[in-house]
Formats: structure tokens, sequence, C-alpha cells
């Protein structure tokens, strides 16, 4: 089947079965067609704006096109619908490299220290943490905390840049876990500086993700900004540089180059390889296990009292929305 019958049949599936498509703008470009235009998502977001929008679904089912933790989170934020991953292999090397027993002796190690769970984690994990945060909010949640210690896992290269930022405007102290992003530790301050000297009039677009040295050694050379997915998207819509270069996941240049036609974005091209397992065969085959015995293969199913207790940091990281 070609791709334009797949997405005709996904379409028509979706009023069928009366479910959305929430996708990342990690997806391959042919997912991060929204449904208006003639593609398959209804709804297509950096990790906080998925959640803000996974809690306001109406329709019965959520074909999430992300990776699991971001499914998990739209079904606890929304948990009397189907949520359904058309990968359950879409995983995250950050996610994964925290369990609920880590943080649990971390409380042991450093009692009353507030913990603060990047969003890329999992339920259980979430299930015992303070706050949760995505990158778009991380900041401003370890700022709202008057304790002068606090806990941030799993992402110590996402840490380490906290740290550098929350250490000049409070003096706070931030302990770190060793997780690391495996697509954005990639990005090295050599390759970079290459980048820069063949494209000195570039502004750079860096994710937290991104290891602090690339960070620092990039910011010495030329400006930019270190944020999340939207933060980089709504700069370049502010910026004056007609170029940039890109150091976050490769498809995010293709989101770029969407909504910025007129810019020129340079896109050393690291694929996650957890996001790039959703396709639209998997996404078309999870619509159709919808109501069938097949269902299983997809649906997100989390314990009832995991749901619940990881429900409390993902709200309270909502207020920070
Ligand atoms: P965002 O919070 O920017 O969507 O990032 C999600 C992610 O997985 C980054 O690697
Ligand atoms: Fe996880 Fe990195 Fe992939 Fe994001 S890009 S889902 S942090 S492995």
């Amino acid at each position: 089947m070609n791709s334009q019958e797949i997405i005709r049949q996904i379409r028509q599936i979706k009023e069928e079965k009366n479910a959305v498509v929430l996708a990342h703008y990690y997806m391959s470009p042919e997912l991060q067609i929204t449904a208006d235009k003639g593609g398959v998502a209804d709804f297509i977001g950096d990790s906080l704006g998925l959640s803000v929008e996974a809690a306001r679904v109406q329709a019965e089912n959520i074909v999430f096109c992300g990776v699991r933790f971001m499914a998990e989170t739209a079904k606890i934020l929304n948990p009397k619908k189907r949520v359904f991953l058309p990968d359950m292999d879409a995983g995250c090397s950050l996610a994964s490299s925290i369990t609920a027993e880590d943080i649990c002796e971390l409380r042991r190690k450093y009692p009353g220290v507030p913990i603060i769970a990047y969003v890329n984690t999992y339920a259980e994990t979430k299930a015992e943490c303070d706050i949760c945060c995505t990158s778009r909010n991380a900041l401003a949640i370890a700022q709202s905390f008057d304790a002068d210690t606090l806990i941030f896992v799993p992402d110590i290269y996402m840490g380490q840049n906290l740290q550098q930022n929350i250490e000049t405007q409070t003096g706070k102290k931030l302990i770190l876990w060793d997780g690391k992003c495996e697509v954005h530790e990639q990005f090295t301050g050599d390759s970079m500086e290459m980048m820069q000297i063949l494209n000195p009039e570039a502004e750079m677009l860096m994710h937290w993700e991104v290891p602090k040295e690339t960070v620092n050694s990039s910011f010495g050379r030329s400006k930019g900004v270190l944020g999340s997915t939207n933060d980089i998207l709504h700069y370049v819509g502010e910026s004056k540089a007609q170029k940039f270069i890109l150091a976050s996941e490769c498809d995010l240049g293709a989101t770029l180059k969407g909504m910025y036609p007129e810019r020129e974005f340079i896109t050393p091209c690291f694929k996650c390889p957890y996001m790039k397992k959703i396709n639209l065969e998997n996404t078309l085959a999870a619509l159709r296990s919808i109501g069938t015995d097949n269902a299983d293969r997809f649906e997100i199913i989390l314990p009832e009292d995991i749901m619940q207790r990881a429900l409390t940091p993902i709200k309270r990281m909502l207020e920070f929305a």
C-alpha cells in the first residue's frame, strides 16, 4: 500500500472508531502533517503541549504517535479514554535510566529534598516523585521551590544546563542522576564548531538535553536559544536571522522548514530510534486493532494505584503549562 492510501485509510478509520491521533514533533514528516492539511495528526506538539491536549481529548480513543512515556502520561491524564501506542518498543534512553526504586533510594539518601522528575520517565517512577516537568517548564518549576537543594532526574545534561541557569539566578543546587538522551548527547562541541565556522552568520537552536560543554562552547561563538522544542520553534519566529544550526532531533528540521520556508536550517541528522519506531503502517494497525482481540498489542494499560499516584506530580507540572 502506498503512503497516500495508508493516510486515506487512517483518516477513515479514525472517524469510524472515534479516535484522534496525537503526534510529537520528532515524528517522521509524513506523520507531522495535520488532518486539516490532508494528513493524519489531529494535534502535533512538544511533550508539554501533547500532555495538555491529551487531557482535553473528547474522543473515546487516542492513538499516540510518540514514545511510551508520552502515551502513559496521556492515559494518566485522561484515564477514561483508551490510549494506543503503535509500537510498544518506542522507549526512551532517559526513561529507562531510572526506576521507582531508584527514586525511593534517593529519598532515603536525601530526606526532605524535593524530587523533580523530567516527564521522560515511566509512570512507576513518576509515582514516587514530587513534581514532573518538561523541557519547556523545568526552569520555572525548579525556581518555584523555596528549598536551596533539589533533586532533578534523570537527564544529567539537562540537569547541568539547568544548574548553570538556576545557580546564577537563585544559588540553588541540583542533585543529578546519570541519565542521558542518546540522541542529544551526540552533539559535540567540535562538530558544532565546524558548522559554526562554515556558517558564521547562523544562530544556534539547542535543546536542553545537549551536553553543557557543547552548549557553552557553541554560545561562546554564536547567539541563539537553549530551550525546549517549543522554545526553538518560537525563537526562529522572533529572530531576524536567516540561517540556523539545529542541535536537536533531525526531524524537527522538517517542522522548522515547514513553518519557516524562507529560512535556512543546518540540521545534523541524529534521529531518535524510539520515535522512529512509529510509522504510518503501525499507526494504521493500532487504529484497526481498536475493538478487536488485537488491541492488547497496542493499548497502554497501567495499574490503577500507579496511575493515581503519578497523576499528582503530572497535575502539578500542568500548573506551569
Ligand atoms: P520536548 O519536551 O521538547 O518535546 O522534548 C521531548 C524529548 O523527548 C526531547 O528529546
Ligand atoms: Fe528519549 Fe532522547 Fe528519544 Fe527524546 S530524543 S525520546 S529524550 S531518546
